[in-house]
């Protein structure tokens, strides 16, 4: 392990179990796949919070020389770096929150199921030692394609005997649908991006994208035409970024701005503050899907109380049944990869 910094107590122990009701905060927070497009910009934004006392940065590659950079800014969270399978459990030990980035992105012309082959085993061999090491520890899924890798991460879990049928610890991050769909309603009626909350429910390509700008706050409407416009951005704007990019990647920065927003709301979550509300994509009996991003309240185990659907106008009533089919097939992918 490349430490910068001694490494903490092992008296310090793991999950929610470290937050107390008091405003105290000291969380570990590991981000694997931290030298990438998203885990760098992500690890610089963690560093910069009050909520992580430990940034934990886990790669295959780089970690020394990212985590001495961000190590000497004076901000209170220590800084490690982990590289290589052999220091993964080091990396996540202890952990609060677990994020992951790691994987390859898309370029242009390829579905996020195209990316499947690479990043399934990937996902599955880090939840192997997450399911061992810190079973306990919230996880937000940003790898692709999302709509299989949750899945991935819960049977591998089920495998080690770590899994909670009770409990609701594993997320696919979806935050970045949500951050889309605020700028561009916010764009589009003049309104302050920073006032404005747009429901995005379903899973994560495509079709399965949902948004519900009928639920927005506040209110807003718009004539059908404009709402499938808007509906259909908001399903395509990771290829937009795609084909602006043109081979060099995906959303990065803005998938690292999403990201960060859904740690500070779980690190406050578990820390103990009231109503954080954030849509993502969990195992679900809200839809015949058995995986479905609503909006969630969250608490010190993960997933408190599933918000469920929000009412829908008619036109979204069709989107959701719309994705039935693509959702669950994608979910059936992930189940069979792990059954093999
Ligand atoms: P990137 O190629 O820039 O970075 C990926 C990082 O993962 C690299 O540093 C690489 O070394 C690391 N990595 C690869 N295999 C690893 C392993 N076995 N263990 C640990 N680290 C490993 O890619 P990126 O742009 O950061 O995107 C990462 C993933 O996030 C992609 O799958 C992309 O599609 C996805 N993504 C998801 C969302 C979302 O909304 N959920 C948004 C954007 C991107
Ligand atoms: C996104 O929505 O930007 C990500 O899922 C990356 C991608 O491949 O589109």
């Amino acid at each position: 392990m490349f430490s910068r910094i001694a490494r903490p107590s092992l008296a310090v122990c793991s999950s929610a179990r470290n937050f107390s009701s008091s405003s105290q905060n000291n969380a570990k927070v590991a981000v694997l796949g931290a030298s990438g497009g998203i885990g760098q910009p992500l690890s610089l934004l963690l560093k910069n919070s009050h909520r992580v006392t430990h940034l934990s940065l886990y790669d295959v590659m780089h970690t020394p020389g990212v985590a001495a950079d961000l190590s000497h800014i004076s901000t209170k969270a220590k800084v490690t770096g982990h590289l290589g399978i052999d220091q993964l459990a080091d990396a996540v030990k202890d952990a609060d929150l677990i994020l992951i980035p790691a994987g390859v992105p898309r370029k242009p012309g390829m579905t996020r199921d195209d990316l499947f082959n690479t990043n399934a085993g990937i996902v599955r061999d880090l939840c192997e030692v997450c399911a061992e090491v810190c079973p306990d520890a919230i996880m937000g899924i940003i790898t692709n394609p999302v709509n299989p890798t949750v899945p991935i991460a819960e049977e591998v879990y089920k495998r080690k005997n770590a899994f909670n049928e009770n409990k609701i610890n594993i997320f696919g991050v979806t935050s970045l649908d949500v951050v889309r769909a605020n700028t561009f309603v916010a764009e589009l009626k003049g309104l302050d991006v920073d006032k404005i909350n747009v429901p995005v429910i379903g899973g994560h390509s495509g079709v399965t994208i949902i948004p519900l700008p009928s639920q927005a706050t506040p209110a807003v409407s718009f004539p059908q035409e404009d709402r499938t416009r808007l509906t259909e951005r908001i399903q395509n704007a990771g290829t937009e970024v795609v084909e602006a990019k043109a081979g060099a990647g995906s959303a990065t920065l803005s998938m690292a701005f999403a990201a960060a927003r859904f740690a500070y709301k779980v690190l406050d979550a578990l820390n103990g503050a009231d109503n954080k509300v954030e849509c993502a994509y969990v195992r679900s009996a809200k839809t015949p899907a058995a995986y479905f991003a609503t909006p969630l309240l969250l608490g010190k185990n993960g997933v408190e109380k599933n918000l469920g659907i929000p009412k829908t106008i008619e036109y979204e009533a069709q989107l959701i049944e719309n994705a039935m089919p693509e959702l669950q097939s994608n979910i059936k992918k992930g189940i069979d990869f792990m059954s093999k």
